[in-house]
């Protein structure tokens, strides 16, 4: 204090040592966050992304039988126009009428088609060079179906046999995710469960195959591929939404298809590109009913999405569709990528605040 003594008091090294060191870590713990391949897959200032969508699978995506030919995308697109993403949609393939939207009807998805045929197939097309940024997924209920149909007798006695073959198409979608890995390291990759199937010989397959899902997708992010999501679908159709064939949803099942796939797109973007989080989060607490970014579209009721993402709490998804006890772990995944992007913020403001002190002892 006194103007005799202008050297700082001798507590203020040792203090000012601490501060940069701990302004060090914040920096390198901030610098490890960031260098994730998650920001190269948002826009420059990772607020608004710019998504290039290609739609894969087989007659499910294609809208096989629904009144439109169009299936779940015009349900779709139609969210999409009305959220704050920009979103178009590409493929070598198209079917169907968008209307209401003004999407394009393009898409990669071959009716029929076996997850051995697909890979073939879309290799062959040149959908892999159309630079699509997210690849939503829908493949594997022909694994199921062309089991062969034995009669219901037989079938209940070897339900054990049909989950098996479920088990073996998935382990056949893990050469298949490594595939797109290999055409498109940066693109998002959305994996749906396979919905219900109201034939009992190709849903205990399907159960087989759902069950096996969340792990394959857990696996491929492990081994390096990140952007791999999984996303329910077995529930979101029920028997009464699915059409004489036992496969094809009504229209009605293929709108709740749509949603669900709008909810998946959403909250990956916003687990995505963080800095897009932030906003929305302070918009809900001024105007919740007319801020939330689906605009006026209803969404399904009882449908998780419908409520303002709070990510902190993602890990406590209710387990919903049957026979899939590791999907919460999915999910948990999911949480901690983004409670990485919350550190990161966290480390940012305390290296502010860290500074901040530096300068004022040093004063
Ligand atoms: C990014 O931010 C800059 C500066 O605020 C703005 O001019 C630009 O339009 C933004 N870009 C996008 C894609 O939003
Ligand atoms: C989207 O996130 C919410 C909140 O974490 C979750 O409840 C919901 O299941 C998610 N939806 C999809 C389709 O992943
Ligand atoms: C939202 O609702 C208003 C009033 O009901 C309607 O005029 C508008 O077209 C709707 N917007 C969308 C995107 O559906
Ligand atoms: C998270 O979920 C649990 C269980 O549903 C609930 O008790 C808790 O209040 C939630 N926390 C937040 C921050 O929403």
């Amino acid at each position: 204090m006194s103007p005799n003594n202008p050297s700082p008091p001798p507590w203020s090294l040792p203090l000012f040592m601490l501060f940069s060191i701990l302004l060090l870590l914040a920096g390198q713990s901030a610098a490890q966050t960031s260098s994730s391949s998650a920001s190269s897959w948002c826009d420059p200032n990772g607020t608004t992304p710019d998504l290039t969508i290609l739609a894969m699978g087989a007659s499910i995506v294609y809208g096989h039988s629904s009144t439109s030919e169009a299936g779940f995308r015009p349900r779709l697109a139609q969210l999409l126009e009305t959220s704050d993403m920009t979103a178009s949609m590409v493929g070598t393939q198209w079917s169907g009428n968008m209307l209401p939207s003004t999407y394009s009807n393009h898409h990669e998805a071959y009716e029929g088609a076996t997850i051995e045929e697909y890979t073939a197939k879309i290799a062959a097309s040149g959908a892999y060079d159309m630079n699509a940024n997210v690849l939503m997924i829908l493949l594997g209920t022909n694994d199921c179906w062309w089991l062969p149909n034995t009669d219901p007798e037989i079938t209940a006695v070897e339900p054990d046999e049909r989950k098996a073959a479920g088990l073996a198409a998935a382990k056949r979608f893990t050469t298949f995710l490594a595939e797109i890995y290999s055409h498109a390291p940066d693109a998002l990759v959305l994996v749906a469960e396979l919905p219900k199937n109201s034939q009992e010989h190709a849903d205990r397959c399907i159960q087989g195959f759902d069950a096996a899902l969340p792990v394959v997708v857990e696996k491929a992010v492990e081994e390096g591929q990140s952007l791999v999501r999984f996303v329910r679908m077995y529930d979101v159709v029920s028997y009464e939404e699915i059409q004489v064939d036992g496969t094809h949803p009504t229209d009605r099942g293929y709108d709740l298809m749509g949603e669900r796939w709008f909810e998946a797109i959403r909250n990956a973007t916003e687990e995505l590109c963080p800095e897009r989080e932030e906003p929305e989060d302070s918009q809900d607490q001024d105007q919740e009913p007319s801020s939330t970014s689906v605009g006026n579209a209803t969404l399904a009721p009882g449908s998780a999405g419908s409520v303002p993402s709070t990510s902190s709490n993602s890990s406590s998804v209710l387990p919903q569709s049957g026979g899939n006890e590791q999907a919460a772990s999915a999910d948990v995944e999911v949480g901690k990528v983004s409670s990485a992007a919350r550190a990161q913020m966290n480390a940012r403001w305390s290296a502010w605040l860290l500074m901040i002190c530096v300068l004022l002892v040093a004063a």
